[in-house]
């Protein structure tokens, strides 16, 4: 694990960015694993502009992401889908129809997630996965249990994940409760993690995701056995 604490977000975001583009410059067609959340706004806002500078093209790239919530369609204003199309999608020249997002409206949620994860087998498996971390240290959705999940599931949020995510909603009454996850599987299986955090409120999770026991009540602490991860963290 490559562990590299940086002075801002903006170096955080820059960084990021750069590993990413990297990927992107390497192999042009490979398969993108993405997040949401506040956590890698900066990073995206990068990638546009190493995009229009011409440093980057995603004319080939495909994305898949991590989480939606259930019940939201792709032109709600607080759906993942929305978000990435906002924030990313429609910011660099990535084919609209190589992005997916898991659906939050499924009538079967279990059946979707299996079609998802076998979308990810048919692209080849995800060769860069970016990923942020939940104060009770989730990823995607894949919150604290028993057990860790392989496949792409629908999960109940736990009342930190609501009470976090609060604040992108009018109320905290509005926040779904429950999520479709990509699964440990998937995420696993990528190539390459790049997990950013910042903000002191993430220093005691990432401690013990990456420095503690291996356990699903820190859903994180799997990437201790992945071989190729790196975590980016900014204190501010
Ligand atoms: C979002 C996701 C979540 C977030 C995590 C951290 O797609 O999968 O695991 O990465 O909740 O969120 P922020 O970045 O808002 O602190």
């Amino acid at each position: 694990m490559h562990f590299i604490t940086v002075k801002s977000y903006d170096e955080l975001s820059r960084r990021a960015a750069n590993l990413i583009a990297a990927q992107v410059n390497i192999k042009p067609n490979c398969v993108l694993g993405l997040a949401t959340g506040s956590s890698p706004l900066g990073t995206y806002a990068r990638l546009a502009e190493l995009c229009a500078a011409g440093d980057v093209d995603f004319s080939a790239v495909t994305s898949v992401n991590l989480d939606e919530y259930v019940g939201l369609t792709g032109d709600n204003d607080q759906s993942y889908r929305y978000f990435m199309d906002h924030n990313l999608f429609s910011k660099v020249n990535i084919r609209p129809e190589a992005t997916y997002v898991p659906s939050g409206v499924s009538a079967d949620p279990v059946e979707e997630g299996k079609q998802y994860d076998a979308l990810i087998e048919s692209l080849g498996g995800i060769d860069l996965q970016l990923l942020g971390i939940g104060l009770d240290g989730h990823i995607g959705f894949n919150e604290p249990d028993d057990c860790f999940t392989k496949e792409t599931h629908p999960v109940a949020l736990d009342e930190s994940t609501i009470d976090a995510n609060a604040r992108f909603f009018a109320s905290r009454d509005d926040v779904p409760r429950q999520a479709v996850t990509m699964g440990m599987g998937a995420i696993m299986a990528a190539r390459k993690v790049l997990l950013i955090a910042n903000g002191q409120n993430k220093k005691e999770i990432l401690e013990k995701a990456f420095f503690g026991p291996i356990t699903p009540q820190v859903p994180a602490s799997i990437l201790q056995l992945h071989p190729d991860v790196t975590v980016i963290f900014s204190e501010n």
